[in-house]
Parts: C-alpha cells; structure tokens; sequence
C-alpha cells in the first residue's frame, strides 16, 4: 500500500467511520428506549374492535370483557365467544364481524397485539391496584375514547415508584390511599 493511502485511511477514513458507529449506536439507544418507554404505542389489531364504541356509546362495563381485573394479577383479554353473545346478531353482515366469526367457528382465538407489558422479572398485579380503587384511567387513559387502544403512561419501574411513592398526592380522590410498597421483592420475587 502506497504511503498517501495509508495516511489517507488513518486521517479521513477511519474518523468517519467510527462517527458513523457511534452516531448509529446513539440513535439505536434513543429508538431502543422509545420502543421501551413505549408511550404512544398503538398497534393495529386484526379485527377492528372501537373500545370509543363498545365501552364509550355503548357504555359496556369493562369488567363484562376484562373479567380478570378484580380477581387476579391479569385483567385477561375476552374470548371470541364473548364478542358472540352479542354479534352472532348484531351486524352479521359487516366484513369486520364476519372475520369475526370466522374465528369462532373456526375455534381460534384471535391474535391480539399486546399494547402494555412490563417485562417477565416485574411483579404487576391488577387486582391489588383496582381494588384499592386505583381505576382502569389512572394507568391506561381514557380507553372508552380510544377507537384503537394506546399506550399513554410509562410502565417503568421510576414510574410505577413515582406514583407509589406519592400515591395520597396523585390520587386524591381515593379516600385513604396509603402509599405502595417500594421495597425490591415486592416487584421482584
Ligand atoms: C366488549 C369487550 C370489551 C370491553 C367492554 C372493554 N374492552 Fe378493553 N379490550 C377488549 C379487547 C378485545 C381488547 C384487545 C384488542 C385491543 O387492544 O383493542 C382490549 C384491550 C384493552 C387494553 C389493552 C390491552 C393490552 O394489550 O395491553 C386495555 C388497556 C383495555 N382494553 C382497557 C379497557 C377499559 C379501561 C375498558 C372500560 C372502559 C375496556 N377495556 C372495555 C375488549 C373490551
Ligand atoms: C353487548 C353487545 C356487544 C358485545 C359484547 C360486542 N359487541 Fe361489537 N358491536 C355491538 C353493536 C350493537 C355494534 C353496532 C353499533 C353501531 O354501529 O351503532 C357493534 C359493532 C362492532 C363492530 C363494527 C362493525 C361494523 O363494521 O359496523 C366491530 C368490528 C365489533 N363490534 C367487534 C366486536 C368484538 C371484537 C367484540 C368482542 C371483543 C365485540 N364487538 C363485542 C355490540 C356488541
Ligand atoms: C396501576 C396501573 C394499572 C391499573 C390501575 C390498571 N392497569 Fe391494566 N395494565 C397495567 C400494566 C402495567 C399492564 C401490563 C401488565 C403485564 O405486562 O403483565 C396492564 C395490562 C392490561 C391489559 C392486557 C392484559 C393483561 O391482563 O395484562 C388489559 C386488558 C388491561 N390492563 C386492562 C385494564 C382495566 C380494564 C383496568 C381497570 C379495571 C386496568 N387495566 C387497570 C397497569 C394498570
Ligand atoms: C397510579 C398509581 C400507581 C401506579 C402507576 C402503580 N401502582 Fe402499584 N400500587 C399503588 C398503590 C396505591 C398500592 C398500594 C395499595 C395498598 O396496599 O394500599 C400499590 C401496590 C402495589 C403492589 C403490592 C401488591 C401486594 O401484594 O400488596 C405491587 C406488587 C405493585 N403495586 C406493583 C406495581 C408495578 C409493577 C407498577 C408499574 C408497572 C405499579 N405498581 C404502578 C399505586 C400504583
Ligand atoms: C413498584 C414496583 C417496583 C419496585 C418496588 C422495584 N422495582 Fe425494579 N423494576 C420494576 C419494573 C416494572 C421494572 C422494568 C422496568 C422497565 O422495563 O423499564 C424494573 C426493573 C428493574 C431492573 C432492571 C434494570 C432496568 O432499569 O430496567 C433492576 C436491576 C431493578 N428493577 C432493581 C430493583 C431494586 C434493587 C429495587 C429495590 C430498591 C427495585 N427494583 C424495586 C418495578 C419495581
């Protein structure tokens, strides 16, 4: 190799290609964390279910679908059949609900996209929440506006101790909230 190419390597090259890494993990990093943070997330679901509709006009409990919510750590998305109790009538003949029934007939649940999750090594438990009248619209926003559900608030572990830690400030209309735990094992068992 000739000297000039050399030098050429060393004093222009190489400097631009490792900007160009460290840029690249930056951005990474940023996305990463975005993707994390999640907040806005808001993917299309595989039939068009309008919560605004459903839980807004319709005024439909939201226990009646998330049956989970008082009794257990999961809030449980509802089965087919659920949708059924209503739309084996109603609107049989639009596109959306013959998809639906589809999937009932052809005895498969429906592959939801998971909006909101907190990794396997967090404890989250709803029922220990949404009894002490923590409600659905403290964490999650206003769903029965939301024709497609999104995330709004951060599911980090600063967030979940930030309102722990000032639980009788955040909610002050819950008579006698205390504050929740902020010791390690009660998140991570
Ligand atoms: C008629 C049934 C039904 C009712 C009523 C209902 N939901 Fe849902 N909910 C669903 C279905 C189906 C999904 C999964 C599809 C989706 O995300 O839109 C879902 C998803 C969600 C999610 C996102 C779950 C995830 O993947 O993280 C939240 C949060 C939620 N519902 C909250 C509520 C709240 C709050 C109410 C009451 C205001 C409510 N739902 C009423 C059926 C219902
Ligand atoms: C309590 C009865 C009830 C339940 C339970 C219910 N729906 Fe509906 N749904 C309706 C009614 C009524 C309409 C029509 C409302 C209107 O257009 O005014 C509707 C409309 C819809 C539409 C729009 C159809 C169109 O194109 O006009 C979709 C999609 C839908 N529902 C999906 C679902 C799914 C998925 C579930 C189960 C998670 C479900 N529904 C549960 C009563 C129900
Ligand atoms: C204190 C905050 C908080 C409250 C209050 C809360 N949720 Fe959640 N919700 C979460 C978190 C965090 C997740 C993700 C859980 C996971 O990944 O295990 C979640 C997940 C969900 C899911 C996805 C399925 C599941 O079981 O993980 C649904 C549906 C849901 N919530 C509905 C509701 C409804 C309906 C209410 C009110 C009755 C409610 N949530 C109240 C924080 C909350
Ligand atoms: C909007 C406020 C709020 C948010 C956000 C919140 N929590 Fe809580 N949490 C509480 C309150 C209040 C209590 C205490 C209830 C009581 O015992 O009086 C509690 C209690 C708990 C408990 C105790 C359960 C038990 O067995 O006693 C766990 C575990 C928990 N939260 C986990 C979480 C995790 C994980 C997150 C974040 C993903 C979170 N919380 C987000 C308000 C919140
Ligand atoms: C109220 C519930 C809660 C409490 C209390 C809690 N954590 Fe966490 N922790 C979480 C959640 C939720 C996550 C996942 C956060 C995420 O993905 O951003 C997490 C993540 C972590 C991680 C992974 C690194 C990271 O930031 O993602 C470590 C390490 C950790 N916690 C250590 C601790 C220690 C040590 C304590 C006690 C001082 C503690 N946690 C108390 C909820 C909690």
């Amino acid at each position: 190799m000739k000297r000039s190419s050399l030098d050429y390597i060393l004093r222009i090259r190489l400097p631009v290609v490792l900007f160009v890494a460290l840029l690249s993990a930056v951005v990474t990093y940023y996305l990463s964390r975005a993707e994390r943070d999640g907040i806005g997330y808001a993917p299309t679901q595989p039939v068009a279910f309008s919560h605004k509709l459903h839980a807004g006009t319709m005024r439909i409990d939201c226990q009646y679908c998330h049956t989970g919510v008082v009794v257990s750590p999961h809030a449980t998305i509802p089965p087919v059949s659920t949708c059924m109790n209503c739309h084996s009538v109603a609107r049989k003949n639009r596109p959306e609900i013959i998809a639906l029934t589809k999937y009932y007939e052809d005895g498969k649940a429906l592959p939801w996209k998971r909006v909101h999750r907190v990794p396997d090594f967090a404890y989250f438990n709803h029922s220990v929440h949404v009894n002490k009248g923590v409600g659905c619209v403290n964490c999650h926003g206003a769903v029965e506006n939301m024709d497609v559900v999104s995330q709004v608030s951060e599911f980090t572990m600063a967030a979940c101790l930030s309102c722990h830690r000032n639980a009788p400030d955040r909610l002050p209309d819950i008579a006698g909230i205390q504050k929740g735990p902020d010791n390690c094992n009660t998140c991570h068992r």
